[in-house]
């Protein structure tokens, strides 16, 4: 161990002067009772310092810490010791659970609420997190007094419980650029949180994105590396205190910089991808969140999902232990990602030694939890992951519950914060989420300086998003896509026509809204208020920035207004900045709002001018629709730079003339399969008829008209046979996982038709049909469906021989479909009497000109 110490201090020293590397201390600290890296640590640990500094981390070892944490092991079992390194969910477990093995912690996902009611109230999550303390501190069943604590994605505010604070996501943060007011936002949050009893925050997330159609864009504050570094400081400080203060005290909770690392890296900006960034870019651009929060003292990290050069970092060694923790010197815990583990290779979420021997601390293991608790104890005593490991994991996690003050707090429900009702929602906090509100707001346009507006005027407020909280909140926001919420859900919370309404009567204006832009009175402007739905992780990833790819509802919407010769000022919600050239031609004002939060209201205060806009881009805004584009690189040509945002004093810079020719090049001419022998993922198979359903597990079904059987075509089980009986409509159906949107827009650039090959067993009393259905943006949001009938093709084809169609994609987007946001790419349908078969169901690529079903 000790010759290892010395050749780090050596090579980091002989390194700092040659590379200019930062390194702030040139002592080792030996940070573990047993480390993990004694084998062949010089090599890696030498290799890391190259690039890597040792962080000279604000929050210091301290023995008496220490030798508590030793006391409490030494008496320890490894049942009890496994159990600390294993963190359930809600939904999965039960007090008696907690009471029988004494997980070291536990957490709430996004859409997980106490009794599973989305309207608990605050004595609620603080009575759930009082029986699993409680049951954690009594040893009768497990023998151990240690006590739990939870953790919970507070995001942007403390977004799982109703009525709280939601300041804007983070990158509408990243525009106001104010790492004070970052500050004062986690301090805020930390309070909400330790309101409800909980001890532990999944923030701050330090991505730094490269490419943004991935689906997490908005949880980052920006694509430059040294705002997310400042911005980690400041938040961690506000969540955890300053060092020097009040670090984890009564007003405070644990932090976790997320996600280690280079999840904004990934090619494609695929969700949970692959990052094949070199080292020094490793560190440069996708680690400078690790540099701030770790130096101010951050408690744990966060391990991603994502690869680096194809390996998984729940089961990144070098990454999670030569760098992280030996080399920058981190001594807090590494939590796993929801069951992160299970995709490392040769592991599944019940059985993953390997991410412990990589240095994750904790298993995030949702439901889970009860084989891979068994599991992890065998390969302890089978010699598959050594007691050091162990006991190294547990020493990190019982530092941070000594450091939290755990030991000593009173219990949850006797905390000073706990249950204060006044304390979620509070005023004074909404008061700083409308500054944040404010001075995100980034102005790309402002023609003729329409903007700010005279509020004594007659207003028309358009648009889906002009009233809708749910939509401005953007995802983790009560549930986890953040879907399925209304205004109902907010209280105390205003939406953005809220806030013109007001404004406008109190200066003697008059505000109407109407979503569809129509009006009784010709109004003297029109303010419209749109933009994406809402979305979390990869169900937000996209093809294209294009925004509304296919129908241009919204667009349809501003040209209208304009046509009658009303000023438009467009209001645009989103997660990222998106390809809106024919949105900005059609506005004569534009406003990037990014995802404001519950306080709505206060996007009015800048239009009418209460306060000049602030708001800088954090993003570089895109000039085509797949343009990757970020500051510092070599050839940079934005439609709008990094730090744009006019204020009124300023000139505009854009025409109403910008090109709104789509040029795009499609990712894969591959075909994209629904049914290939298998179900394809993301899709899978159910069944329908009537108002039943259910979902395929086996090889034959019946339910109510329709039945459904595997059959052979080439192989075996490769096509499935259906019978409909004809009583009432039924379906057999593909549909995404969880019904979430998948954005198939890729098939419409590719000219794809939908596929796929039959045989009629019957003849058909009355339609057949292929159906799909879409969760549409704009005004059909939720409601996109269309059935095409395909029933004289299928009479044109002899019995019993298998033969193709194929529909023109074209056929679906003219009966509304929106491809980005399809939920049902095939539905065989029937009310008559039919039997057939079907195989190989898949979009062709190229094939749309040529199709049976044609549109063009
Ligand atoms: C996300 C994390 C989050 C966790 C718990 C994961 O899917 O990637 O950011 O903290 O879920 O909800
Ligand atoms: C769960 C969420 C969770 C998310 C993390 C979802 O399946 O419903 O609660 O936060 O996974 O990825």
């Amino acid at each position: 161990m000790r010759k290892t110490t010395l050749a780090n201090v050596v090579a980091s020293t002989v390194l700092s002067l040659a590379g200019g590397v930062l390194l702030t201390g040139c002592s080792f600290e030996d940070n573990t009772a047993a480390s993990v890296s004694e084998k062949n640590a010089t090599a890696p640990s030498t290799k890391a310092a190259q690039i890597w500094p040792k962080l000279d981390i604000e929050v210091k070892r301290d023995e008496a810490v220490e030798a508590k944490v030793s006391d409490i092991m030494s008496s320890m079992t490894l049942e009890q010791k496994v159990a600390q390194m294993i963190q359930p969910e809600i939904r999965n477990i039960s007090v008696e659970d907690m009471r029988k093995y004494g997980f070291g912690s536990y957490l709430n996902g996004g859409g997980a609420f106490p009794n599973n009611d989305k309207h608990a109230t605050p004595d609620d999550w603080v009575a759930l997190a009082e029986s699993l303390y409680q049951a954690s501190v009594d040893d009768s069943l497990d023998g151990s007094t240690i006590p739990t604590m939870w953790g919970t994605d507070a995001v942007h505010g403390h977004n799982n419980v109703i009525g709280a604070t939601l300041f804007p996501h983070n990158i509408g943060l990243g525009a106001t650029n104010n790492p004070a007011l970052m500050e004062e936002i986690a301090h805020i949050t930390a309070k909400e949180v330790m309101a409800t009893g909980i001890d532990w925050v999944f923030a701050p997330t330090v991505a730094v994105v490269r490419d943004d159609r991935w689906g997490r864009t908005y949880e980052s504050y920006s694509e430059d590396p040294a705002i997310v570094r400042e911005y980690a400081a400041s938040v961690v400080r506000g969540l955890q205190g300053a060092a020097d203060k009040d670090f984890l005290g009564d007003q405070r909770v644990i932090s976790t910089v997320k996600h280690f690392v280079g999840d904004g890296g990934t090619v494609g900006g695929d969700d949970q991808g692959d990052n094949i960034a070199s080292e020094q870019a490793l560190f440069d651009i996708h680690a400078q969140g690790y540099v701030g929060g770790l130096t101010v003292g951050a408690q744990s990290v966060m391990a991603s999902f994502n690869s680096w050069n194809g390996e998984k970092l729940h089961g990144h060694k070098y990454l999670l232990t030569d760098v992280l923790k030996d080399q920058m010197g981190f001594d807090g815990f590494v939590v796993g990602d929801w069951n992160g583990h299970g995709q490392v290779k040769g592991c599944n979420n019940n059985d993953c030694a390997q991410a412990i021997n990589a240095g994750l601390d904790i298993f995030m293991v949702p439901s889970d939890w009860k084989v891979l608790y068994d599991t992890t104890i065998s390969q302890v005593k089978e010699g598959a992951i050594s007691m050091a490991r162990i006991d190294d994991a547990v020493r990190r996690i019982l530092r941070v519950k000594v450091r939290a003050g755990l030991f000593d707090k009173p219990s949850p429900a006797n905390r000073p914060l706990s249950g204060d009702r006044s304390l979620i929602g509070k005023d004074s906090h909404r008061e700083v989420a409308k500054q944040a509100v404010r001075e995100s707001l980034v102005l790309l346009k402002n023609k003729d300086k329409i903007l700010p507006l005279d509020a004594s005027k007659r207003i028309l407020v358009a648009g889906d998003a002009a009233d809708n909280i749910g939509k401005q909140s953007g995802g983790w926001t009560i549930t986890w896509q953040g879907t399925n919420n209304t205004n109902e859900d907010f209280p105390g919370g205003t939406s953005i026509f809220d806030g013109i309404q007001s404004l406008a009567e109190q200066q003697g204006g008059e505000a109407v809204l109407s979503i569809d832009g129509e009006f009784e009175t010709k109004p003297d402007v029109a303010i419209v208020v749109f933009g994406e739905e809402p979305y979390a992780e990869g169900h937000g990833d996209r093809e294209t920035l294009i925004y509304q790819h296919g129908s241009k509802r919204d667009l349809a919407l501003l040209k209208k207004l304009k046509a009658q010769g009303i000023p438009v000022v467009s209001v645009f919600i989103s997660g990222r900045p998106m390809w809106v050239n024919a949105e900005l031609n059609a506005s004569d004002a534009f406003v990037a709002a990014w995802l404001p939060g519950s306080e709505g209201a206060a996007v009015a205060d800048v239009i009418f001018g209460k306060q000049d806009f602030k708001g800088k881009l954090p993003f570089s805004w895109p000039a085509s629709p797949q343009q990757i584009v970020n500051i510092g690189d070599e050839e940079y040509a934005p439609l709008l730079p990094y730090g744009f945002g006019l204020t009124f004093d300023d000139n505009d810079v854009l025409s109403d003339t910008l090109s709104t020719k789509v040029e795009v090049s499609s990712e894969s001419q591959e075909p994209m399969s629904i049914l290939k022998g298998a179900v394809q993922a993301p899709w899978e198979l159910w069944l329908y008829s009537g108002d039943k359903s259910l979902s395929v597990n086996a090889s034959t079904h019946t339910i109510g008209a329709i039945s459904y059987r595997t059959v052979d075509k080439e192989v075996q089980e490769d096509a499935r046979k259906v019978s409909f009986d004809g009583s009432e409509f039924a379906a057999m159906r593909f549909a995404s996982k969880s019904f979430f949107r998948e954005d198939l827009s890729a098939q419409l650039l590719n000219n794809a038709a939908l596929t796929f090959i039959v045989n009629r067993h019957s003849d058909i009393s009355s339609p057949v049909t292929i159906g799909m259905n879409c969760e549409g943006e704009g005004d059909v949001a939720g409601s996109c469906s269309t059935q095409i009938d395909i029933s004289s093709k299928l009479m044109a084809m002899p019995i019993d021989t298998w033969s193709t169609i194929s529909i023109d994609l074209q056929c679906f987007v003219d009966a509304g479909i929106d491809f980005t946001g399809l939920v049902v790419p095939f539905e065989l349908g029937s009310a008559g009497k039919a039997s057939l078969s079907v195989a190989d169901i898949q979009f062709t690529p190229e094939s749309a000109k040529e199709a049976d079903i044609s549109c063009q």
